[in-house]
């Protein structure tokens, strides 16, 4: 039972008087509120993000204060009195359009959420040396965190802003923007400068502010939620619970079984459950409200180790398989194979990205709602929504507004349906945004799993066989977690040509919090099981790893672990050969190096039909609106879409403004699976071209064609459910698994103490739509690897909570990024838009396998669990040790 709240007494307010932007503020405000609530929510400065705002440790929330740059998100605001703040606002144009410049330009922005912050560190830092050197920049970087970039192309970005500020003239490569450019939309520079709205920037008149009850504990009896204090509060407009929500309450993408609110006498089943609601007038007092919610619940032993739950049958949420040849007949009575066996160990990885869920809903009088998200799929939201609610698609319009990284956490629903209930018991809009700590509770993390494999191959190295079985803990609710372990179960062999492969993926329900989409979506964890047997067979056939890896690559025309003839888009041999001056290079320098290669697949395949659409819609004579499904979450799909319709139009890129919401008829099913530049850029080709045509009939005029749409729809090629896979491989015939795949290949380099020097990152990326975006992907890629390697550990805790302290994820900071050199390697897809593959995700997926190989080579260990922490490579990106 909760506590009754002691009555609190009023904050003592204060008197402040600064000046903001030069204009002198002064006002009355409560002496514990923060400078940032001043700021951004008093004063407006939505410039200002709040990030893990009160954490103080991303640097979001950074203003320049007396000259120096501080978080304001743990300043008291009674400290800003007699100081001289300074926000982008503030900034004259001359000089802000440089940094806007520099980091579109440099690429040094990708969500956008970090860049306000690290903007003003930047002009802070410039102000006080005008030509810093990169120890200079990585130190002034110190109080931020990046998620998306993995830091390259920020230095790159402070480095060409400090040449502008001394008036440098520095070429623009852009060209025409057209394939194959680095371009960049007008939005990323509004992004840069904190103007482009994100949602909990967002306001309207008369709205409310929502606040969240969560379970107090992972598993427990919900007794009674008692409101009745809580609506009495002050600016309480609704406290709404379970039994204000008709229907099964349930949402889910692939299975319906994740309450949005849990009722009394119904069971927890971890930490992002919620019980309960609240709308008030502000946030301070939904919070409050919230608090003084009186629960009474029953505490229950919380199942939370995996291996327990694969025991329990009722706790198994699915089971996948992959067999191709016959394993127990390749290694009968072969005693001339050798063979490894091994078992290894991933953990739970929070995606950290900067922006927590938020969502806005705006209803409009008449029984619809416009709900404003920042979700990886529009119509999926839409689809579970009009479920919940019983409305139809007409009545329920979502809009997507630009997202501050997802990296697959934003594929479930989180608040939508939260601040959709609230706007419809309240008739008014609805901003419901989490904090970080709430955040952690509310999105399903990276999957943890336990990976036993058996690989073995002959004396010439030939891979002969590979037997995996795979455990993943998909926590409290389903998410993706079958088709989690399934991607992990198809890709278990790795880009490998093996003959025999038996492998089985088990996902569980446990009591933990929510496993699901995370980048990589389970093929990392199979990659890093797979190298590591990959390392020892080497080492126990005396074979050097480089070349005993090239003898096996699949090449066009060899069999995948599924059965699927690989076509002649696979260019992983190229891959790996274009690391192989590096690889000499450093082993000739005597440094301890590792390899790992990948292969990952573009779209989710499998039997699901997948149809990329665009409609192009000409609204002004300089304007065409491209209308998408997909969602813009800092990995520039809007920024090649406009690319690739300019291309095929013959229109500028700038001409192209992308709007995606399912007030258009362009669904494409979720962000996913590196999947919207393939989809949407054949899609876009098409309308292009529709387009192109168009203007041929008016003397290239557009004007002409104002009103006019042009749709391009592209379906991908067909491919086969896994079940039936199983009945073609029987009949000795091929299925096709997945349409298309990226590959990969990594070079990580120790330096003599084992700590981590460099990541040479050689990706087939098929073409290059935009050389900056793409290897910007890699680089943010090889970042949250190196973390999955080393530092990053979402790990719950033995009551099943999850890690809510943003510091304590295990980030890379800037001071700790080694080099990272990429390469991109063309070597183009059948069917990719001009050649090119999605490349979203697989960025990671080699790094850890080869830190791993790396840190063997220097110590002699082989290490079998991540992160690899007590280890000088570990130390030397700043991880903590053990606990
Ligand atoms: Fe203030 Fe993160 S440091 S929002
Ligand atoms: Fe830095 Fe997304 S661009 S957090």
């Amino acid at each position: 039972r909760t506590p009754e709240a002691p009555a609190k007494a009023a904050p003592e307010v204060v008197e402040i008087a600064f000046t903001l932007n030069g204009t002198p503020v002064r006002m009355a405000v409560p002496a514990d509120r923060s400078a940032l609530d001043v700021l951004r929510q008093d004063l407006g400065v939505t410039t200002l993000k709040a990030g893990c705002s009160p954490q103080g440790v991303c640097g979001a929330c950074a203003a320049i204060v007396d000259g120096r740059s501080r978080v304001t998100c743990t300043m008291k605001a009674r400290s800003l009195d007699g100081r001289e703040v300074l926000t982008h606002d503030g900034i004259a144009t001359a000089e802000a359009d440089i940094y806007a410049e520099a980091f579109a330009r440099a690429g040094g922005t990708q969500c956008g959420y970090c860049t306000p912050g690290i903007v003003m560190a930047t002009k802070a830092l410039l102000d006080r040396d005008p030509d810093p050197d990169e120890a200079a920049i990585r130190k002034a970087l110190n109080m931020h965190v990046c998620r998306c970039t993995g830091w390259v192309r920020i230095f790159d970005s402070i480095r060409l802003a400090a040449r502008l500020r001394r008036g440098e003239a520095v070429e623009d490569e852009a060209g025409g923007g057209g394939v194959g450019r680095p371009w960049q939309r007008a939005e990323v520079r509004e992004a840069v400068l904190g103007r482009r709205p994100y949602i909990a920037d967002m306001t309207r008149p008369g709205m409310l502010h929502g606040a969240i009850v969560w379970t107090p504990h992972a598993r427990c009896r919900v007794d009674r939620i008692d409101a009745s204090a809580a609506r009495a509060m002050p600016g309480v407009r609704a406290v709404a619970t379970a039994a204000d929500l008709p229907g099964d309450r349930k949402v889910g993408l692939i299975f319906r079984d994740w309450r949005v609110l849990v009722a009394e006498g119904e069971e927890t089943r971890c930490a992002n459950d919620v019980l309960a609601v609240v709308a008030a007038d502000t946030p301070e007092q939904a919070r409050a409200a919230a608090a003084a919610v009186r629960l009474e619940v029953t505490e229950l032993e919380p199942l939370l180790d995996m291996e327990e739950a694969a025991r329990r049958p009722e706790q198994v949420l699915a089971v996948s398989r992959v067999r191709k040849g016959d394993v127990d007949a390749a290694l009968a009575g072969r005693d001339d194979l050798v063979v490894v066996e091994e078992t290894f160990h991933t953990q739970a990885i929070d995606q950290a990205f900067l922006e927590p869920e938020a969502s806005l809903v705006v209803p409009d009088g008449e029984g619809g709602f416009t709900v404003y998200s920042a979700g990886q799929g529009v119509y999926d939201d839409q689809r579970q929504l009009c479920e919940l609610f019983g409305l139809p698609p007409e009545r329920v319009r979502v809009v997507l507004v630009p997202t501050g990284g997802g990296f697959g956490a934003k594929e479930d629903l989180n608040v939508q349906p939260h601040a959709m209930l609230l706007a419809r018991l309240t008739g008014r809009p609805v901003l419901l945004a989490l904090t970080m700590a709430e955040s952690a509770r509310m999105h399903p993390k990276r999957h943890p799993m336990r990976l036993r494999y058996t690989v073995a191959a002959d004396r010439e190295g030939r891979l002969v066989a590979v037997r995996a079985h795979i455990l993943g803990d998909t926590g409290g609710y389903a998410s993706v977690g079958d088709k989690v372990l399934e991607r992990a179960a198809g890709h278990a062999a790795g880009p490998y040509r093996v003959p025999n492969v038996e492998v089985e993926a088990v996902t569980v329900y446990t009591n933990n919090p929510v496993a699901g989409a995370m980048r990589g979506f389970g093929v990392n964890q199979a990659a890093f099981a797979m190298e590591g047997c990959l390392e020892r067979l080497a080492d126990r056939l005396g074979l050097d790893p480089f070349e005993f890896r090239m003898k096996n690559l699949l090449e066009p025309g060899d069999v995948f672990a599924t059965g699927q003839v690989m076509n002649e888009g696979l260019g992983v041999k190229r891959a790996l050969e274009a690391l192989r001056p590096h690889y000499e290079r450093a082993k000739a320098a005597g440094r301890a190096v590792g390899l790992a290669c990948a292969i990952k697949n573009v779209g989710m395949g499998n039997g699901l039909r997948e149809v990329g659409r665009v409609e192009l819609e000409v609204v002004s004579p300089a304007t065409v609106v491209l209308h998408t499904g997909f969602t813009e979450m800092g990995q520039g799909h809007d920024t090649v879409m406009a690319q690739m319709a300019a291309e095929a139009s013959g229109l500028p890129p700038d001409r192209f403004r992308v709007s995606c919401s399912t007030a258009v008829a362009v669904e494409t099913g979720m962000t996913t699976a590196s999947r919207a530049t393939y989809l949407g850029g054949n899609a876009a080709r098409v309308a292009g071209e529709a387009l192109r045509a168009a203007l041929a009939e008016v003397g290239g005029d557009l004007g002409a064609l104002v009103g006019r749409r042009f749709r391009g729809e592209w379906t991908a090629p067909a491919t086969h459910k896994p079940e039936e896979g199983t009945e073609l491989l029987a009949r000795g015939e091929h299925p096709v698994t997945h349409y298309a795949f990226g590959t990969a290949a990594q070079l990580a380099i120790l330096d003599e103490k084992g700590g981590l020097e460099e990541i040479v990152a050689a990706h087939d990326v098929g073409r290059a739509i935009n050389p900056i975006t793409v290897s910007g992907q890699v680089e943010g890629g090889v970042f949250m690897g190196i973390g999955q390697a080393l530092s990053e550990d979402a790990t719950p805790d033995d009551k099943g909570l999850p890690v809510d302290r943003y510091a304590k994820l295990g980030i890379v900071k800037a001071r700790n990024m080694p080099k990272v050199t990429t390469i991109l390697v063309e070597h183009p897809d059948p069917d990719g838009p001009w050649g090119a593959k999605g490349i979203g995700e697989i960025g990671l997926v080699p790094t850890a396998p080869a830190i791993a190989a790396a840190i063997h080579a220097h110590s002699g260990e082989w290490p079998t669990r991540l992160p690899m922490r007590d280890t000088p490579a570990a130390r030397s990106v700043g991880a903590r040790r053990s606990r």
